[in-house]
């Protein structure tokens, strides 16, 4: 049997469609060819540079070892526009600073600034430009996933290029391993934490337009990352926090339950666990899948050549070990990197569609309790907002208002009318079946096509082979 998707519009232009060739578990070749057709179909028309390491930007400086946290080791103060989707009057630099590792090494990170044509005015002055610290999602595990290096800075519409169309300046850190030449640690949220954190101090250390105080703002991954960020302020501060904007968050990015699920992303992490604790994933793969995993890697497969190669297997044609998430090393990731539980520096909203069949809500729902279980967080402002029947990506425009207006009001300084913690639904007084719940839009600009479609962004009959990550018990 055939999978074949026609990709919306694309198809005609590419005179191709996706073809999910049913591989078998044990067919090297045939997976790796339908990795490969995904790849070129999906990921490559939205890379800057495939292979990124053709790009001279993203190699590691000779002094990055006298570096400090924070410092800056490359500026490419003006991108080249032409070589990214971005929108009419905006522009972009990148960078390239020193962030810290899980040994509190100093390792090479990389960024980009995306520049509103004019800031947002604050305090009567249009002098100093807003920043919003962004935290992306799930992108890929490998240095060509870099957002940096992503056309459409992987999140479009869906943030950034909102964000910054309403004069906010926003620093999207890449996190070591994506861009610089560095493991990846995908999922450790406190590490990805010290990259944003870092490209802050970083970007305002040149340009001092950036305003001193920011907020922070993640979706998915990124909404974990958004969370350490406001944990991390309670204990290592930088200056300036505003408040923290965690969407569709897992704060627990592994249950210790088995059997496990046929997640790609869950396969990502524990390459993650095998690097942190040393999980033995030859003992826990079948070796074809595992190859398939590490083929992925050597081309710079990103998300959805991750998908294509696990997109027909189920865990036990993936896995020799489906118990694996209770092994030690999987225990002592989820106990060192989950987040939640915590004191916070600042105030967290959390946006959570209720439809969300990638991150479900029970898991940011265990988080908030668990956060709210914090005596210190009875000073600050801990909002869980449920966007009823939206899913994933969707319930990041659902709910564009309201996390726009937070984000305004922090920089205004606008007190909250309650501390503690609290829980809203944020639902449409229109009829439920008159409300739009799928992203259906793809914009076709040029020729030949350029378009908004991300990595994440995946037509809805290709949803079914993207079960999501599993979520904390
Ligand atoms: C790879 O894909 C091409 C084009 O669809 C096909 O002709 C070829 O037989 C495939 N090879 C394998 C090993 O599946
Ligand atoms: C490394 O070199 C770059 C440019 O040559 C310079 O801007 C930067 O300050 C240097 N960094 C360190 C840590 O010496
Ligand atoms: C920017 O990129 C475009 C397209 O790749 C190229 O034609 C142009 O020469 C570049 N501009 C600069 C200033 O490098
Ligand atoms: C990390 O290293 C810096 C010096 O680069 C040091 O000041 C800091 O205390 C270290 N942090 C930890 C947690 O060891
Ligand atoms: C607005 O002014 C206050 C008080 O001077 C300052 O703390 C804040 O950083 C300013 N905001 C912006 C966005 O410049
Ligand atoms: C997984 O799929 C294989 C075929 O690839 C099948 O033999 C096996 O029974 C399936 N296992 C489960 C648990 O569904
Ligand atoms: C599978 O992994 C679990 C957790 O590490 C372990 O307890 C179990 O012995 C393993 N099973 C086999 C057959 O190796
Ligand atoms: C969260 O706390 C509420 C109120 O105590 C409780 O009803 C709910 O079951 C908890 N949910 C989770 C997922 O822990
Ligand atoms: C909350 O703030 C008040 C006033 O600043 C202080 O007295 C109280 O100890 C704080 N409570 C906690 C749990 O930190
Ligand atoms: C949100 O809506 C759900 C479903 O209708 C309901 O069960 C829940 O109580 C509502 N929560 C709040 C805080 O109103």
């Amino acid at each position: 049997m055939r999978y074949v998707f026609p990709l919306l519009g694309l198809a005609a232009v590419c005179h191709s469609q996706l073809v999910l060739d049913s591989c078998t578990p044990t067919d090297l070749a045939c997976i790796e060819n339908r990795t490969r057709a995904d790849q070129a179909l999906l990921e490559i028309p939205n890379a800057v540079t495939y292979p990124i390491q053709n790009d001279p930007f993203y190699e590691t400086p000779a002094n990055i070892s006298q570096a400090r946290p924070g410092q800056i080791l490359k500026l490419e103060a003006q991108s080249n526009v032409s070589s990214y989707d971005i929108p009419p009057g905006q522009s972009l630099s990148r960078f390239m600073y020193a962030s810290v590792d899980n040994f509190n090494n100093t390792v090479p990170a990389t960024g980009s600034i995306l520049w509103p044509f004019t800031p947002k005015t604050f305090n009567g002055s249009s002098t100093t430009y807003p920043l919003v610290a962004w935290a992306h999602g799930t992108s890929g595990i490998t240095r060509q996933c870099a957002v940096s290096n992503t056309r459409n800075l992987q999140y479009d519409f869906r943030s950034v290029f909102t964000l910054a169309s309403l004069g906010y300046a926003v620093v999207i850190a890449d996190y070591v391993g994506l861009g610089s030449d560095q493991f990846f640690n995908y999922l450790a949220y406190k590490l990805h934490a010290n990259d944003v954190v870092y490209s802050i101090v970083a970007a305002q250390s040149v340009f001092p337009e950036l305003s001193a105080e920011w907020v922070s703002f993640g979706h998915s991954e990124g909404g974990g990352v958004a969370w350490a960020i406001a944990e991390r302020q309670a204990t290592s501060p930088i200056p300036g926090f505003l408040g923290t904007i965690a969407a569709a968050p897992p704060p627990f990015p592994i249950g210790n339950t088995a059997p496990v699920g046929n997640s790609v992303f869950t396969a990502f992490l524990s390459f993650t666990i095998a690097h942190l604790y040393g999980l033995d994933l030859t003992a826990i793969f079948n070796p074809i899948p595992l190859q398939a995993l590490r083929y992925v890697q050597s081309i710079g497969g990103c998300n959805d050549a991750g998908y294509a190669a696990f997109a027909t297997f189920n865990a036990t044609d993936i896995y020799s070990n489906t118990s694996w998430p209770t092994s030690e090393p999987a225990v002592s990731f989820a106990r060192d990197y989950s987040v939640s539980g915590r004191a916070l520096g600042g105030p967290m909203l959390i946006l959570q569609g209720s439809a969300d069949s990638v991150v479900g809500p029970a898991g940011a729902i265990a988080g908030y309790n668990a956060t709210c279980a914090v005596p210190a967080n009875a000073n600050t402002s801990v909002e869980y907002v449920s966007v009823v029947d939206q899913d994933h990506n969707p319930s990041l425009y659902a709910s564009q208002s309201l996390w726009l207006q937070w984000i305004e009001d922090r920089f205004n300084h606008v007190p909250f009318l309650q501390s503690g913690c609290s829980m809203r639904n944020l639902s449409s007084a229109r009829p439920a079946e008159s409300v739009q719940r799928a992203e259906r839009f793809v914009v076709e600009y040029t020729e030949p096509w350029i378009t908004i479609f991300s990595s994440t962004f995946l037509p809805r009959f290709y949803w079914p082979f993207d079960l999501g990550y599993q979520q904390g018990s």
